[in-house]
C-alpha cells in the first residue's frame, strides 16, 4: 500500500515535470489523471504561501473542485474559475496554470507575485478574464501574448512593475471589452492600432510613462465608455476625433502635457458624466457650448491656461455635482446663471482672475459640499446669510479675496462644516461667538484680516479643532482659559496680534515646553526662521506667539514651582542675612572664609607667565610686574582682583589672583581649561590674555575695562548724576545677552552671573567678564556653595541651589533675567528690609500680572521710556529668570527677541 502510494506520487510529480516544461505532450497524457488537480500543484509549487492559503491543496485529492480559490464547471468537474486574490501570495506564475482547459477567469490580484507574465496564458482558448492587478511583476507585457487571444473579454495588470511598450498585437484581440494597464512603467508611444478594438468599453493606460501623440482614431471606438490616459507624457493637441462616439461616458486625459484648445467634437459627447482634463497646458475659453453636454456630472479644467470668461451656459449642465475650474486665467464674475446647478456639491474656481461680490448669495442650493474662491479679486461684504443658504458645506476657502465686512453670525448654521479659511481678506469686526455652533470645525484660518475683540470663548467649545491659525489680526484680550480643553489642537498661531496675558494651561498648551518658540514679528511669513529650527523640538505640535504670549509662558510656568522655589531661595537669605555686604567692584561681594582656602603663598620664582596675545610687546620683568599689587580693584568668589600692567606701552591689565587653591585642577587641567577661555574673543566679552601658574598660586590676567561694572553704575549713590538712560540700559542689556550667547556657543557656562562682573566699557557697551572659572574647580559643589553662592544672591538659579540640578546654560539665562530686572528696575535683586527680603524677580512679576509694569522702572528714568518696550524687556527677563529651567530661552534667543524689541514692525 505504502509502495504503491509512493509510485503513484512519483508518477505524479514526473508528469508534472514533463507536462510543464513540454507542453505540447500535455495533450497527450492519460486523462485518467486530472490535469487540473496537476497544473494547480505545479502553479502552487511555484509560490510561496506565507499564511498557509492554499492548504487545502492536497495533491492526492482527485479533484480540485473543493481547494481554496477554486471554481469548477458543475458537470464536467473541470477548473473555471482562480481567485487567489488578497493571499500575500509571492513567487511566479507558473506553467501549471496551462494545464487548466476549461479556466474563464484568472484572478491574482492584491499579491505579492513577481517575475515576468507568463506568455503563453492567453493559449488557453478558453479564458475570458486576466486580472494580475496590484502585484510586483515586471519585464515587459509579451508581444506575442495577444496573439491568439480566445476568448479574452477583460485584462487587467494594474499596479504592477511592467516595462516596456503597448504590445501592437492587442489589436488582433477584438473580444477585448476591458483593458487595464495602469500604474506600470510602460513606455513609449501608443499603438494608433488600440482604436481599431470595436469591442473595447473601458481602456484604463493610466500613470505611465507613455508618450508622444494620442493618435487620432478615438473615434472608432463605437462602444468605449471610458478612456483614462491621464498621468503620462502625452503631448500635442487632444485628438480631434475625441468625440467621435457619443457613447462616451469618461474621459480622463489629466496630468500630461497637452495643448490647444477644446476639439468641438468634445460637444457631441451627449452621455459624457466625466470630462477630465486637469494639469495640462491646455488653452483658449471655456466654450459656450459646454451647455450642451447635459450628462455631465463632473467637469476638472483645472491647472491648464484656460482664459476669458465662465460661460452663461454652464447653468444648463443640470446633473452638474463637481466644477473644478481651479488655476487657470478666468476672468470676469462668476454667471449668476451657476445657481440653476442644483446639485452641485464641489466648486473649486480658486486661483483665478474672478471678480464680483463674494459669490455665496447665488447659491439657493443646500447641496454644495465643497466651497474654495480663495485667491480671486471677489470683494464686497461678507455674506450676512451665509449660514442658512449652504446648510450642508464642509469646506470653506475664500482666502486671498478682497472681502470686507465682519463675520456673519450665521456663521454658526454651518453645523457641517470641517474647514473654514477666510484668510487674507478685509474682514473686520469680531469673530463671532456663534462659530461654536460649528460643531465639526477642525480646521480655522482668519489670518491677515483686519479683526478685533478678543479670542472668544466659543472656540474652546470646538472640541474637534486641529488647526487654528489667528495671526496678523488686531485681537485683543487674553486667551481663554478653556482652550486647553481643546485635546485635538496640533496648530495654535496667535502671533502678530495685540494679545496679552497667561496661556491656558493643560492640553496643547503644556506642550509648548520646554521650549518656547519666538516667532519674529516682523517677518511677514508665518514660520520665522527662529521658528523652523526649534519646531523641531515639539514632536509634532506647532505652536507660534508673538513675544507677549512668549513671555506669558514662563509666567504661567511659575505658578507651580514657583512657590517652592522662592521659599528656598528666602531660607537661603535668611541664613546668610546677617554677613551679608553690598557687593563692591568687579567681583562684588566681601570674601568669606573658606575653609579651604589657605591663603595664597607668595610668588615664588618657578612660577610661568603664558600669556595669548603674541603681538603685543612686554616690558622687562614682566612676570614680576604682574605680581605688584599696585592697586587692588575687588574682590571675588574667586579671587582678589589688581591692576597692573606688564605691557611696554603701559596698557591696564587686570590681574585676578585666585584663591581657593589648594581645590585648584592639576596643572594640566588648569591649563587646558585656561587655554580654552582665552580662545574667547567677542565685542561683549573680557577676553582673558593669560595666566601665570605656579603650584601655590595662579593668576588670570584680563583686559581691563575702564567703564567700572554695572553694579556700581545702578546702585552707587554718588553717580546719580550719570544716571544711565533707557537707551544706555538696553544697549547694556542687549550687550550682555549676546556676551552670553557667544559663551553658550562656545560652550561655556559662566556660572558667576551678577551686575560686579559686568563691567561697561568707555562706550558704555557691556562687557562680561569672569566666565567659566567654575571649570577650574573641581570640587565645585563643597567650597563655592557653601559660602560664595551668598555673594551672587539673587542670581543664582534655583535649581543650583538645590544642589541636585547640573549645572547648564540654563543658569546663566536665570542670572541674565535678574540682571535684566536689576537694569530696568534700579534694584538689588535681594533686598533685606527689617524682617522681610524682597527677591526681585517676584516683585517684578507680582507688579507685571497685576499690570503695573512700568511703576516698577527705575524712578530715575522720570517717566523717560518707551513703555511698550520697557515691558516688553521686563517680561523677557521674567521668562529668563523662570523658576523651571526648561522653559528659560536660549541666550541666542534672547538676543533675537531683543533684537525684535529695539526694532518694533514698522506697521
Ligand atoms: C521573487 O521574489 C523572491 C523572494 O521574494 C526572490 O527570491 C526572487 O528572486 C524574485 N524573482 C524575481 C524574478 O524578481
Ligand atoms: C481585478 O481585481 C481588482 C481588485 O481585486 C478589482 O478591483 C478589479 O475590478 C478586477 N479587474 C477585473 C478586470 O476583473
Ligand atoms: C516589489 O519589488 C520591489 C523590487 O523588486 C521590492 O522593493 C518590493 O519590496 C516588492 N514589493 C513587495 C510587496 O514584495
Ligand atoms: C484599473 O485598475 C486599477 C487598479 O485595480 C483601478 O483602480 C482602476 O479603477 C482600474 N480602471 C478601470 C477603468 O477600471
Ligand atoms: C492671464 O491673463 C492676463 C491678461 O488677460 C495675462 O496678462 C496673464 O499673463 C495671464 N496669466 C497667465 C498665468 O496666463
Ligand atoms: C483696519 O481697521 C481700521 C479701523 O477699523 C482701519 O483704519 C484700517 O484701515 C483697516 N485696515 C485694513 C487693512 O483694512
Ligand atoms: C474646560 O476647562 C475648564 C477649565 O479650564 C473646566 O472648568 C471645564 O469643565 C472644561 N470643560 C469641559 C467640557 O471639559
Ligand atoms: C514684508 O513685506 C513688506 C511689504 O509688504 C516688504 O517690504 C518686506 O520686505 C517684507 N519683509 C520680509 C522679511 O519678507
Amino acid at each position: 500500500m505504502i509502495i504503491g502510494d509512493q509510485w503513484l506520487l512519483l508518477l505524479r510529480l514526473f508528469i508534472i515535470i514533463i507536462t510543464t516544461t513540454v507542453p505540447q505532450l500535455a495533450h497527450s497524457m492519460d486523462p485518467a489523471f486530472n490535469d487540473d488537480v496537476l497544473g494547480l500543484i505545479a502553479f502552487k509549487a511555484g509560490l510561496i504561501d506565507p499564511y498557509s492559503k492554499l492548504a487545502s491543496w492536497n495533491q492526492d485529492d482527485d479533484s480540485p473542485c473543493s481547494w481554496a480559490g477554486v471554481r469548477c464547471d458543475p458537470w464536467a468537474h473541470r477548473v473555471t474559475e482562480l481567485a487567489l486574490d488578497g493571499l500575500s501570495l509571492s513567487g511566479h506564475v507558473g506553467h501549471g496554470l496551462l494545464r487548466l482547459q476549461s479556466l474563464q477567469i484568472l484572478s491574482l490580484s492584491n499579491n505579492r507575485l513577481n517575475g515576468t507574465i507568463l506568455p503563453g496564458l492567453t493559449s488557453l482558448g478558453t479564458l475570458q478574464v486576466i486580472n494580475l492587478s496590484s502585484n510586483n511583476l515586471t519585464g515587459a507585457i509579451p508581444e506575442e501574448m495577444f496573439g491568439h487571444c480566445g476568448s479574452l473579454a477583460a485584462v487587467s495588470f494594474a499596479m504592477n512593475g511592467l516595462t516596456g511598450r503597448i504590445p501592437g498585437s492587442l489589436s488582433t484581440c477584438q473580444t477585448l471589452v476591458a483593458i487595464n494597464f495602469s500604474m506600470n512603467r510602460l513606455s513609449g508611444e501608443m499603438p494608433s492600432e488600440i482604436w481599431s478594438l470595436r469591442g473595447l468599453q473601458s481602456i484604463d493606460l493610466s500613470e505611465n510613462l507613455l508618450e508622444g501623440r494620442i493618435p487620432e482614431g478615438i473615434g472608432n471606438l463605437y462602444n468605449a465608455k471610458t478612456v483614462n490616459l491621464s498621468g503620462n507624457r502625452f503631448s500635442g493637441r487632444i485628438p480631434e476625433d475625441v468625440g467621435g462616439y457619443f457613447g462616451l461616458e469618461k474621459l480622463d486625459l489629466s496630468g500630461n502635457f497637452l495643448s490647444g484648445s477644446l476639439p468641438e467634437s468634445i460637444r457631441r459627447l451627449a452621455s459624457v458624466s466625466s470630462i477630465r482634463l486637469r494639469g495640462n497646458s491646455l488653452s483658449g475659453v471655456f466654450p459656450y457650448w459646454i451647455g450642451e453636454l447635459r450628462s455631465l456630472e463632473s467637469l476638472d479644467l483645472s491647472r491648464n491656461r484656460f482664459f476669458g470668461g465662465i460661460p452663461e451656459s454652464v447653468g444648463n449642465l443640470q446633473q452638474l455635482k463637481e466644477l473644478n475650474l481651479s488655476m487657470n486665467n478666468f476672468t470676469g464674475i462668476l454667471p449668476s446663471s451657476i445657481s440653476n446647478c442644483i446639485d452641485l456639491s464641489v466648486l473649486d474656481i480658486s486661483h483665478n482672475g474672478l471678480t464680483g461680490d463674494f459669490p455665496l448669495r447665488i447659491f439657493r442650493n443646500n447641496n454644495l459640499e465643497v466651497l474654495d474662491v480663495s485667491s480671486n479679486a471677489f470683494s464686497g461684504e461678507f455674506p450676512a446669510r451665509i449660514g442658512t443658504a449652504m446648510i450642508n458645506l464642509q469646506y470653506l476657502n475664500a482666502s486671498g479675496n478682497a472681502i470686507s465686512g465682519s463675520i456673519a453670525e450665521s456663521i454658526g448654521e454651518l453645523r457641517m462644516i470641517r474647514v473654514l479659511d477666510l484668510s487674507k481678506n478685509r474682514l473686520s469686526g469680531s469673530i463671532p461667538t456663534e462659530i461654536q455652533r460649528c460643531s465639526s470645525l477642525v480646521y480655522l484660518v482668519l489670518s491677515e484680516n483686519n479683526l478685533t475683540g478678543t479670542v472668544p470663548l466659543a472656540l474652546s467649545k470646538l472640541f474637534g479643532l486641529e488647526y487654528v491659525d489667528l495671526s496678523v489680526n488686531h485681537l485683543t484680550g487674553s486667551l481663554p482659559k478653556e482652550l486647553a480643553n481643546l485635546t485635538h489642537l496640533f496648530y495654535f498661531n496667535i502671533s502678530n496680534n495685540n494679545l496679552e496675558g497667561e496661556l491656558p494651561v493643560g492640553g496643547f498648551f503644556d506642550t509648548v515646553h520646554p521650549k518656547p518658540i519666538v516667532l519674529n514679528p516682523n517677518s511677514n511669513s508665518t514660520r520665522g526662521s527662529s521658528s523652523s529650527s526649534l519646531s523641531k523640538n515639539l514632536h509634532h505640535k506647532r505652536i507660534i506667539f508673538s513675544i507677549s504670549a512668549l513671555i506669558a509662558i514662563g509666567a504661567a510656568a511659575s505658578i507651580a514651582i514657583g512657590v517652592i522655589a522662592i521659599t528656598i531661595l528666602n531660607i537661603h537669605v535668611r541664613s546668610s542675612m546677617s554677613r551679608a555686604d553690598p557687593p563692591l567692584a568687579f567681583s562684588g561681594g566681601k570674601e568669606e572664609d573658606i575653609s579651604c582656602s589657605p591663603s595664597p603663598s607668595e610668588p615664588k620664582n618657578n612660577g610661568k607667565l603664558v600669556m595669548f596675545n603674541r603681538d603685543a610687546n612686554f616690558m622687562e620683568g614682566a612676570a614680576n610686574a604682574l605680581l605688584n599689587k599696585e592697586s587692588e580693584i575687588g574682590r571675588g568668589g574667586f579671587g582678589i582682583v589688581y591692576r597692573s600692567s606688564i605691557y611696554e606701552d603701559g596698557r591696564p591689565l587686570a590681574i585676578k589672583k585666585l584663591t581657593c587653591s589648594g581645590l585648584m585642577k592639576s596643572r594640566e587641567d588648569f591649563e587646558r581649561e585656561v587655554k580654552t577661555l582665552g580662545k574667547i574673543r567677542h565685542p561683549n566679552i573680557i577676553p582673558l590674555e593669560g595666566y601665570y601658574w605656579e603650584p601655590s598660586l595662579q593668576l588670570l590676567v584680563y583686559e581691563h575695562v575702564s567703564g567700572g561694572s554695572l553694579h556700581r553704575r545702578i546702585h552707587d549713590q554718588i553717580t546719580t548724576s550719570s544716571c544711565l538712560t533707557w537707551p544706555q540700559r538696553f544697549k547694556i542689556i542687549i550687550g550682555m545677552a549676546k556676551g552670553l550667547a557667544h559663551l553658550h556657543q562656545m560652550k561655556v557656562v559662566h556660572y558667576n552671573l551678577k551686575s560686579a562682573n559686568i563691567l561697561l566699557d568707555a562706550s558704555g557697551e557691556a562687557r562680561v567678564g569672569d566666565f567659566g572659572l567654575a571649570r577650574l574647580v573641581p570640587a565645585l559643589d563643597r567650597c563655592l556653595l557653601s559660602s560664595k553662592i551668598q555673594s551672587a544672591l539673587g542670581y543664582v538659579a534655583p535649581e543650583f541651589a538645590c544642589r541636585t540640578v547640573k549645572i547648564t546654560e540654563k543658569c546663566d539665562v536665570y542670572g541674565f533675567g535678574v540682571l535684566v530686572l536689576e537694569v530696568v528696575t534700579g534694584r538689588r535683586p535681594v533686598e533685606y528690609m527689617e524682617d522681610d527680603v524682597a527677591v526681585l524677580s517676584e516683585v517684578v512679576r507680582s507688579a507685571v500680572d497685576e499690570g503695573r509694569v512700568e511703576g516698577c522702572v527705575d524712578g530715575r528714568l522720570e517717566g523717560c521710556f518707551p513703555a511698550e518696550e520697557v515691558v516688553s524687556v521686563v517680561k523677557l527677563g521674567l521668562l529668563c529668570a523662570s523658576p523651571v529651567p526648561s522653559s528659560r530661552p536660549d541666550m541666542s534667543e534672547v538676543v533675537k527677541v531683543l533684537e525684535m524689541i529695539r526694532r518694533p514692525p514698522e506697521s
